[in-house]
């Protein structure tokens, strides 16, 4: 079976000292929750202090994305070495936010998501489409081209420590959450691609989370689906109570 993951993305927001104070709360409110991955991924200067209140929690760390050379003059990046040494088991890669506005494309979400998995980090790797897309009903096509490029050349051993995210663009952001029924499609689309490049038995342990204007109120209704095993959130985990309430919500 699939064990769902909830993963929070905080983006560009927390102070270190906001960082801690909300780690620290999600800890207090999530202590006895078990059956699942809780994962807070703060920006990058406040990972080595909510390491330290996280480690031997329930709740794993993460990052929100790297740069794939492992070390050098790079002015401006972190390596995967680095987050591995600051406590992180996670590496968000390929958010649409970094598609947009950093130039991420597929081929440099092959490069880290093939450099994440030689570091032993798990990644967690974004496709969706945008509205333009979704309105011109290209969404089956974009999310294809995401899966199949991005994903390209990884084992069959080395896929199953991947998560891969369907966060439709329309969708992050806007308080417009895709239905559960427009949710399911995609992910059943996706899951459907993973069996023709790994097989059957392979492609049912994947997991595939849904991400996009996720809350308390809509948790529930999305992993009642048979193909979302979990989510990836922005807004909703910047605050320990609506954060704490989605995890709470999957059942
Ligand atoms: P929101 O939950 O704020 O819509 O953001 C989703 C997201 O981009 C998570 O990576």
């Amino acid at each position: 079976m699939r064990r769902y993951i909830i993963a929070g993305n905080w983006k560009m927001n927390k102070t270190v000292g906001e960082a801690i104070e909300l780690a620290n709360g999600l800890k207090r409110e999530l202590y006895d929750v078990t059956g699942l991955d809780i994962v807070i991924c703060p920006p990058f200067t406040a990972l080595s202090e909510v390491s330290e209140v996280v480690t031997g929690s329930n709740i794993y760390l993460g990052a929100q994305d790297f740069f794939w050379e492992e070390k050098g003059a790079y002015t401006g990046e972190v390596s995967s070495l680095m987050l591995k040494d600051t406590g992180c088991k996670y590496v968000i890669i390929g958010h649409s936010e970094r598609r947009k506005y950093f130039g991420e494309t597929n081929e440099t979400v092959n490069k880290k998501l093939n450099t994440a998995l030689k570091t032993g980090l798990l990644p967690i790797v974004c496709v969706g489409e945008r509205l333009e897309e979704r309105e011109g009903h290209k969404t089956f096509d974009v999310v294809k081209d995401h899966v199949e490029n991005s994903l390209k050349g990884i084992s069959k051993e080395d896929i199953l420590r991947v998560t891969v995210a369907y966060e439709p663009v329309w969708a992050i952001g806007t308080g417009k959450t895709a239905t559960p029924e427009q949710a399911e499609e995609v992910h059943k689309f996706i899951r459907e691609i993973f069996i023709k490049m790994y097989g059957e038995e392979t492609a049912s342990l994947l997991r595939i989370q849904y991400g996009g204007s996720v809350t308390p109120d809509n948790i529930e209704g999305l992993m009642a689906k048979e193909n979302i095993d979990g989510a990836l959130v922005g807004g909703a985990s910047l605050k320990v109570e609506s954060f704490s309430s989605i995890v709470k919500g999957v059942k």
